[in-house]
């Protein structure tokens, strides 16, 4: 998978621009290959027209609120979503977690009302540069799946895609290396492998974000455990997200 975060950026006639773009210079993709943008909510109705028909092209919401419905100013439901024909939510993206103070407790309950809603969503963990520099980003991460993940069946793990998104590597420019990102991939998978199962964990697609570029998408996606990227700047140029859907393996 490919996802796009176009993140706070573009207006309605920018971003309707770029997908036809991107369309017009993307190849069909193949069976197990999946082009996901992530638009904002003003743009979710535009963005799924303009994808109607395109096979394997799916168009996610960058959140959703962890209530069903109600009096909750400025909120989204996935019934809302759903209504507008969305199938993937972003959830739990670093920087919800830093500016909108999302805990894994949070994360634990939107994932929960996705689910029960046949929403499917797109989990982000990470750990911040001084984890990194303390080279404790594996306790760390493990914590995020243990909060956020570890209650639910392993049907419902199945439904879910992770992102890994080293904070320090998002829109930095300084991208982990394909080694790095390998090895805690790995990391991720042997885990869900411990709680689920071997046969489990081997079906979950986990993405790299974190500076993804056309020129180093081919290295990072022939990790073995590296299923993809999630990306944020280089989505927002036609022919760097139209090379790094062309570098899915
Ligand atoms: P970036 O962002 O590709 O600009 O580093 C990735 C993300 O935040 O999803």
């Amino acid at each position: 998978m490919a996802a796009a975060n176009w993140k706070m950026n573009l207006t309605l006639q920018q971003g309707e621009q770029l997908l036809t773009d991107i369309l017009l210079k993307t190849n069909e993709l193949k069976a197990h290959q999946q082009a996901v943008f992530a638009v904002p909510f003003p743009y979710l109705s535009m963005a799924v027209n303009k994808l109607a028909g395109k096979n394997n092209f799916f168009v996610a919401a960058q959140n959703c609120s962890n209530k069903k419905s109600g009096a909750y100013t400025g909120e989204v439901s996935v019934e809302i979503l759903q209504s507008v024909g969305i199938e993937y939510v972003v959830l739990g993206h670093s920087e919800r977690r830093e500016y909108f103070n999302e805990s894994n407790q949070l994360l634990a309950e939107k994932l929960d009302i996705c689910l029960a809603n046949n929403m499917k969503p797109i989990f982000c963990c990470g750990e911040p540069l001084a984890i990194r520099e303390a080279n404790t980003q594996n306790e760390f991460v493990a914590k995020q799946l243990a909060e956020s993940l570890y209650h639910l069946s392993a049907a419902q793990l199945q439904e879910i895609v992770i992102a890994y998104e080293p904070i320090w590597a998002i829109g930095t420019g300084k991208t982990a290396t394909s080694a790095q990102a390998q090895e805690i991939h790995a990391f991720i998978r042997t885990e869900l492998a411990n709680k689920y199962g071997t046969a489990i964990a081997d079906t979950i697609s986990i993405l790299y974000g974190g500076s993804v570029k056309a020129s180093n998408a081919v290295e990072l996606f022939s990790q073995p455990d590296v299923d993809g990227g999630l990306v944020g700047g280089a989505s927002l140029i036609v022919d760097e997200f139209v090379a790094i859907i062309n570098a899915l393996p």
